[in-house]
């Protein structure tokens, strides 16, 4: 099947890889002619180094190659989903199905991003979201991995699961698209939480109890946006909480890590050298929270620390110390 992956970053470069063991026609887009160049004259991706790219990969960064996909795959950072959308519109053939890989929520709208894929294209072009715990320099390197390919649309997330399914990437469906997309964007924030945690030396327990309740306020926000409760215990939830909180893989954590060590924050995300999109998602989750009236104390203390230049120690002892709570929110009712 003729595909295109729009963002040759480290992930759309280990999807490409996939679809193209999966023997399909693929195009890797770059959105600077220079990447395609590099990739082109290294044969590798500076984020997958040691993952060779094959010959039939075909690499350009000329839009009008989704002309005539099937499939189309948006792998940008989640603040450039919409304007791709956006320009890829008068050249995608109607019918084609769009796939969002990135995790994030836009910021000014709020929207998921199959949400504002969808405003942008209309009604014509079903839109799915492919997430899960999976990070670019172990699928680039065929390390067995399962996600979750979510859609209002059964058949095409089916279409997708097809598609981008083998002995070592095993693709999950899913009808709760909202459930799937925010527990991929708000984890990314409890990861930044999670480095933080480590970079100032904390333990085991800590990072426990963060993920634990981490979790707990992703879920509160996804159940009152409409996703499934399950789904916060998925692929899509704990399982891609556990990799990014745990993984040196994870550049959230990793910058996390950086800021719990004392580096300003501007500083700590110009280090990682690849987009940050925790950084994003505690303002935009905070927002969110704010508009659907649900608390959130650890998005906001990541805010504070990432936005309001408090000291993190500070805001873990406030997090610490807050009022007494039921573990359950129903207890005892
Ligand atoms: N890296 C991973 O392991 C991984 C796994 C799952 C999901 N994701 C998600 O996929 C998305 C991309 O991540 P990545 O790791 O490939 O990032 P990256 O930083 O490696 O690459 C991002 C790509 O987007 C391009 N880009 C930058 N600005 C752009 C713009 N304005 N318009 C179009 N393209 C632009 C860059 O040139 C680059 O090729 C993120 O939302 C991330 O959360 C990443």
């Amino acid at each position: 099947m003729k595909t295109a992956v729009m963002g040759s970053g480290g992930w759309g470069t280990a999807l490409a890889l996939d679809l193209l063991e999966n023997g399909h026609d693929v195009t890797l887009w770059s959105y600077q002619e220079e990447e395609s160049k590099v990739l082109r004259e290294t044969g590798e991706n500076p984020m997958l180094k040691g993952v060779p790219l094959p010959e039939t990969l075909a690499l350009t960064s000329d839009l009008s190659c989704v002309k005539g996909c099937k499939v189309v795959v948006l792998a940008t950072p989640s603040f450039a989903v919409r304007s791709t959308a956006r320009s890829l519109k008068a050249v995608l053939d109607p019918g084609t199905v769009v796939v969002s890989v990135s995790k994030g929520i836009e910021k000014d709208t709020s929207l998921t991003l199959t949400d504002a894929i969808g405003a942008e294209l209309g009604p014509d072009y079903p839109v799915v979201a492919l997430c899960g715990p999976s990070h670019a320099e172990e699928v680039g390197r065929r390390i067995p991995t399962a996600v979750v390919s979510a859609s209002k649309d059964q058949k095409a997330a089916e279409m997708v699961q097809d598609l981008f399914m083998n002995e070592r990437f095993r693709v999950y469906t899913s009808p709760d698209i909202v459930g799937v997309e925010l527990g991929a964007a708000l984890k990314n924030i409890i990861a930044l939480c999670a480095g933080c945690c480590d970079g100032m030396g904390f333990g085991d327990n800590t990072k426990a109890a963060l993920m634990t309740r981490g979790l707990t306020e992703i879920a509160r926000l996804g159940v009152a946006m409409g996703g499934r409760r399950e789904t916060f215990a998925g692929l899509t939830g704990v399982g891609d909480l556990i990799v990014t909180c745990t993984s040196m893989h994870s550049r959230n954590r990793r910058c996390g890590i950086l800021i719990g060590q004392g580096v300003p924050v501007q500083e700590a995300v110009k280090q990682i050298g690849a987009v940050v999109e925790g950084y994003y998602a505690t303002a935009t989750g905070k927002a969110l929270a704010e508009k659907m009236g649900v608390e959130m104390p650890i998005t906001e203390a990541a805010y504070a620390v990432l936005y309001e230049g408090k000291d993190p120690r500070k805001v873990l002892t406030e997090l610490m110390t807050r009022a007494k709570k039921h573990e359950i929110e129903d207890s005892w009712l």
